[in-house]
């Protein structure tokens, strides 16, 4: 049994919100039901919301038995997701905005992007890639500030059938290198500097040094934000806004099967780098498409802001995908929340006149931190609906967010999701349920969560239980493989636990049947809202000359969520300095980029490990967490003494 609270306090809809939803709690009953009762049919009719060139007549085939997974959805059907996301709506709603783009800087201009530009920029960039020598199946990594040209370069893919995969901005040239090798790229696109915070980051030299370390077929396309300068290889660089100048903007989109490959998003995972989750065509957009407009109550002329960034999988689904397939007008932000100073983001709010905002806990700790005074000046009258995601919300953090922002007026929905998910998988609905804050709350339609006993694999039943959890059979959106590693991909999702696909997280039901995300249960951990696999850190960590062996644990962090503790031997005879401390964290965001500095460094003479040598990450994690009195067993250790040491020196948190 756990220590679940029955109910914290608990926010139903208003009467107006529940009237004027697409889902209300009858309906939410009602389709969830049909959806669990017969998904055949259920997500037949809902890939209607999908222009296909040829109808499926198949919906699904799912096997997740251990060395046969394969997963399909509308298999025999073909669709193009640009046209979806453009050309369809060009009859009714061609001089409507598609995206209002917001630059880093307030004193530079907005843009607005209407529908029919947006189908005029698609399709001049599909022609340079074309001309470039990409072709349908080809992969081309995106490396881009947040600007039109990201959304133009995803979309540009799709409609030539290339497969795109992108690498967030704050990455670093060597984990570039790997993505573009990790699925043999033919072509980066890149800009020559991306703005963030008043600084830029240099991205094209980055591409520069990233390409040394790739095949030199590899072509650079470079788009222009800053025109500061960068340097040129003839022959391998080409100038994007002087080839789309010339460029046709007459491109017929290819016609895809459902299946065949859309994207390519690399995460983190518990062991090894980071592999490349493959989402393909039909079901996904589908997917995201249909979580889009239920989970956010998106309505005709609505104004969408959701403030991730394209690099994550949120990017893709809820900046471009999902808002584009349904004809909206989604809102595209490169700063951050912090510039020029914290009312930025409320700000842009008042405006764009935002309806719905869509950030992680992380964003809305930071801001909270810096009073109310920056979001009570802005005018927020026009937000209607509010959304969290990417990590479990703290009630204080939901409070305020609730309070200060919405003003107890907009519902807040905290999406649980993940890149392998391709859209929510459990939310509240705004005009459906009577929120609590921190719980995921409901699954979405066709979902079926499971909660299983983490070592015997039981399922559990019942309310007010915990456990690992699990989902019984597929959804459109699921991932479908990893890139070149389809054992990986059974091995990673469907091993453990038989017959399910394993998300990786620990999840409470409690006594009123509602669900309470509560953490990863394995060696990824959740920074800032970006998901890392400890076993990255340690690979950077130990690739330095003077270190002998890492461990890396997450830690609980105010603002972050979670921080990154690393636990260091070194080699004999290196002296554990302030200095090194300092060289080792600018040498992991080298390897791997900023995201991932090291918060806290811990000199360990020795780690805790088994006679078998296994390193005993649990203790580690306890130490790094302060919860000395919780060690639990420590008698299988080799030398118990390492753990009294790492206690005596344990960094303080700061
Ligand atoms: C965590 C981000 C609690 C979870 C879309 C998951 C959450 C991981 C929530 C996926 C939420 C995401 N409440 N935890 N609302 N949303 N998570 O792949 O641990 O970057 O497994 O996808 O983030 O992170 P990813």
């Amino acid at each position: 049994m756990s220590d679940t609270a029955p109910s914290t306090k608990t926010y139903p809809p208003s009467p107006e919100m529940a009237a004027n939803a697409h889902v209300d709690a009858a309906a939410y009953e009602a389709m969830y039901e049909a959806s669990i009762a017969d998904p055949e049919s259920f997500w037949r009719k809902e890939a209607g919301r999908i222009d296909w060139m040829k109808p499926f007549t198949q919906v699904k085939d799912i096997n997740y038995a251990l060395g046969q997974v394969s997963i399909n959805w509308f298999a025999d059907g073909t669709l193009n997701v640009s046209e979806n996301c453009v050309d369809r709506h060009l009859a009714t709603r061609g001089d409507q905005t598609a995206i209002i783009w917001e630059p880093d800087s307030p004193d530079e201009d907005a843009l607005h992007i209407s529908y029919s530009d947006l189908h005029v920029a698609v399709s001049k960039m599909a022609n340079v890639l074309k001309d470039l020598g990409v072709g349908k199946g080809d992969r081309v990594i995106i490396y881009m500030p947040m600007i039109p040209e990201a959304a133009y370069a995803m979309l540009a893919c799709t409609r030539i059938g290339a497969i795109h995969s992108i690498v967030f901005a704050g990455f670093s040239p060597d984990a570039l290198a790997a993505r573009v090798n990790g699925c043999d790229a033919k072509l980066v696109i890149t800009a020559d500097q991306a703005p963030r915070g008043g600084k830029a980051t240099p991205l094209k030299s980055n591409a520069d040094q990233a390409l040394l370390h790739c095949s030199d077929k590899v072509k650079c396309l470079v788009v222009k934000r800053t025109g500061g300068q960068t340097t040129w290889i003839e022959g391998r660089d080409y100038d994007y806004n002087a080839l789309a100048a010339d460029a046709s903007a007459d491109c017929p989109p290819e016609e895809m099967n459902a299946e065949d490959p859309l994207f390519i998003l690399y995460t983190s995972g518990s062991t090894g780098q980071p592999k490349g989750v493959v989402h393909t065509t039909g079901g996904y957009i589908v997917y995201a498409a249909m979580t889009h407009q239920i989970t956010f109550d998106y309505h005709d002329g609505d104004i969408f802001w959701c403030t991730a960034d394209v690099g994550w999988v949120t990017g893709h689904s809820y900046i471009v995908y999902g808002p584009l397939a349904n004809g909206a007008t989604t809102l595209m932000f490169e700063g951050v929340p912090t510039y020029p100073d914290a009312s930025r983001f409320w700000q842009v709010c008042e405006k764009h006149k935002v309806n719905q905002f869509y950030t992680a806990p992380t964003a809305i700790r930071a801001l909270m931190g810096q009073g109310n005074e920056y979001v009570e000046t802005c005018d927020l009258s026009d937000l209607r609906i509010l959304g969290t995601v990417g990590e479990p919300i703290n009630p204080e953090a939901w409070n305020w967010y609730n309070q200060v922002v919405g003003k107890g007026r907009c519902p807040i929905v905290d999406t649980w999701w993940q890149t392998e998910t391709g859209g929510h998988l459990m939310t509240p609905l705004p005009g459906a349920h009577a929120m609590k804050p921190g719980s995921a709350m409901k699954p979405f339609f066709g979902i079926r969560p499971v909660i299983l006993e983490p070592t015997t694999g039981e399922v559990v039943e019942g309310n007010d239980v915990e456990g690992v959890l699990c989902i019984a059979d597929s959804w459109p959106g699921q991932m479908r493989t990893v890139w070149g590693d389809h054992e990986r991909f059974e091995k990673t999702y469907f091993s453990d636990y038989k017959g399910y696909y394993f998300t990786g997280d620990g999840c409470k039901r409690d006594a009123d049947g509602d669900y309470w995300i509560t953490g990863r249960v394995d060696d990824v951990i959740n920074v800032s809202g970006h998901r890392m696999g400890t076993a990255e850190v340690e690979s950077a960590l130990v690739a330095h000359a003077r270190v002998a062996e890492a461990a890396v644990v997450g830690y609980p962090h105010d603002i972050k969520g979670q921080g990154i503790y690393c636990y260091v031997t070194l080699m004999s005879g290196e002296e554990p300095t302030e200095e090194l401390r300092k060289e080792l964290r600018n040498w992991v965001r080298t390897e791997i980029g900023p995201i991932a500095s090291p918060d806290l460094i811990q000199w360990a003479p020795g780690l805790p490990k088994t006679r078998s040598g296994k390193i005993m990450r649990r203790i580690l994690r306890k130490i790094a967490e302060d919860d000395f009195g919780a060690l639990g067993d420590t008698s299988t250790l080799a030398d118990p003494s390492v753990v009294e040491d790492l206690i005596e020196n344990r960094m303080n948190k700061g």
